[in-house]
């Protein structure tokens, strides 16, 4: 199994560029499903989860062209099977946005539970998504598929226009629904939305090809049904997620000045408004952030929330940033409930951390931090490793780092050209 191995503090001084948004580009293969023309894709993010999505692309009848680095042609050339291959659903979560396209256009889909990150209690629900198609007249059973998988499987005449109200707020139930409504007779009402600006994207790429989508970025969304999709041309917006977490790791090293180049400052509010409690010294233009070394840190309390709230995928960045800040902080994480798991590998590693339940732990620093022998748990949490293990003494070794290329680009190279020293071991 692949590794990384770091030695600590090193200074970390210059610049890095920002990639394409992984929670963006998920979502635009499925989407080529809905059109027989091709669609040009710009600044891909080349990650494993891209990766396992033009695989399903491929294995649904896609074809996927490489223009060049980071440059795609998708063109869906009409079905090749109507089941999703376990094995690449088991490896993605966002594998469940090809979903709807499937029962859109062919009236039936079989697929099994989708995988991904286990970042909450047991398989991550999708009852959100089967309640939405069931509203929107599909039928839904549940049988043993001959991989012994229970699998899902929908099927429906014609998707109708429904209203449909969240009871949960969820980025991909949203980003589905309303892909779906695009080939659903009539409109579509969603609401209780979920608002974040890779879904904002999205419904302007779709209504760039003919869709009738208004209102993404509030909780209601409508969509009127259309019968044809043009293809077209998308640049996927920068990786908020990884702007912020560049931040945060420029912040907890403290050792020199770092830019963070092609992001949008602008979708991380949330995270520039604690910035200014803790006193961390940084400032922003339309597309970049520049982090200097600042006096001290002070400990903030934080509480993750739906968009444009503190995202979750930034709290185990900053929970490491919170080791080296001076006092207690109170970490709340409100979306999942095994997401705070990893901090017992910082305790490891010499933080001074309790665990209050599974949603909050109280972060007391600044604390030191030593190298350790760790294990990627999942995406997020492999990163905020990398983070303590890039600001600790001594050696640290993270196995189980495809959990980290799942999401980040050539990430030991781009911080090698920072002056960490961190080696990639196959
Ligand atoms: C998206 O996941 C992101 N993934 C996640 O990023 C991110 O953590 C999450 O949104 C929240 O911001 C992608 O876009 C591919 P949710 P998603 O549905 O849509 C519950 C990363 O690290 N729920 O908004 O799967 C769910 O259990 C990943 O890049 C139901 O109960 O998250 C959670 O508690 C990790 N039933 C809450 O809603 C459902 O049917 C929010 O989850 C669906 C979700």
């Amino acid at each position: 199994m692949a590794k990384f191995i770091i030695q600590g503090r090193k200074p970390l001084k210059g610049k890095i560029t920002v990639s394409g948004s992984k929670n963006a580009a998920l979502k635009i293969f499925p989407v080529s499903l809905l059109t027989q023309e091709p669609i040009r894709l710009f600044n891909v993010p080349e990650i494993e989860d891209v990766f396992r999505a033009q695989e399903m692309l491929i294995s649904l009848g896609g074809e996927v062209k490489k223009i060049k680095k980071g440059v795609y042609e998708i063109k869906f050339n009409g079905k090749k099977s109507l089941d999703m291959p376990a094995s690449l659903v088991n490896k993605f979560r966002a594998s469940i946005m090809f979903v709807g396209p499937i029962l859109a256009i062919y009236g039936k889909v079989r697929f099994p539970h989708p995988g991904g990150c286990v970042i909450g209690a047991g398989a991550r629900p999708i009852d959100l998504f089967l309640n939405g198609f069931q509203k929107m007249g599909a039928k839904v059973k549940i049988f043993r598929h001959e991989c012994g998988q229970d699998y899902y499987y929908l099927t429906v005449k014609r998707l109708r226009g429904a209203n449909i109200f969240f009871p949960k707020i969820s980025v991909t139930a949203t980003e589905s629904l309303m892909m779906t409504a695009v080939f659903a007779e009539g409109e579509t009402i969603l609401k209780n939305c979920a608002m974040e600006p890779e879904i904002v994207s999205l419904a302007e790429y779709l209504n760039s090809c003919g869709a009738k989508i208004k209102g993404a970025g509030t909780s209601t969304i409508s969509v009127k049904g259309i019968k044809k999709l043009k293809g077209g041309e998308y640049k996927i917006i920068p990786d908020r997620i990884e702007a912020g977490t560049f931040a945060m790791l420029a912040a907890a090293s403290n050792s020199g000045e770092v830019l963070i180049k092609n992001c949008q400052p602008n979708h991380l509010e949330a995270l520039w408004t604690l910035f200014d409690k803790i006193g961390v010294n940084y400032s922003l233009t339309k597309d970049s952030v520049l982090i200097k070394p600042a006096k001290k840190l002070l400990a903030c309390d934080v509480t993750t929330h739906e968009y444009p709230g503190f995202a979750t995928d930034l709290q185990s960045p900053y929970t490491v940033l919170m080791t080296q800040a001076h006092g207690s902080s109170l970490i709340h994480e409100t979306i999942y409930d095994r997401r705070l798991l990893f901090t017992d590998m910082l305790t490891q590693m010499g933080a001074n951390i309790i665990m209050a339940d599974p949603h909050r732990v109280v972060v007391n620093g600044p604390t030191k931090l030593y190298g350790r022998q760790l294990v990627s748990p999942d995406l997020r949490a492999g990163m905020a490793l990398i983070i303590a293990a890039l600001i600790a003494s001594g050696r640290t070794e993270i196995d189980n780092i495809y959990q980290i290329d799942r999401g980040y680009e050539r990430l030991d190279e781009r911080l090698r050209l920072l002056g960490a020293d961190i080696k990639r071991v196959e």
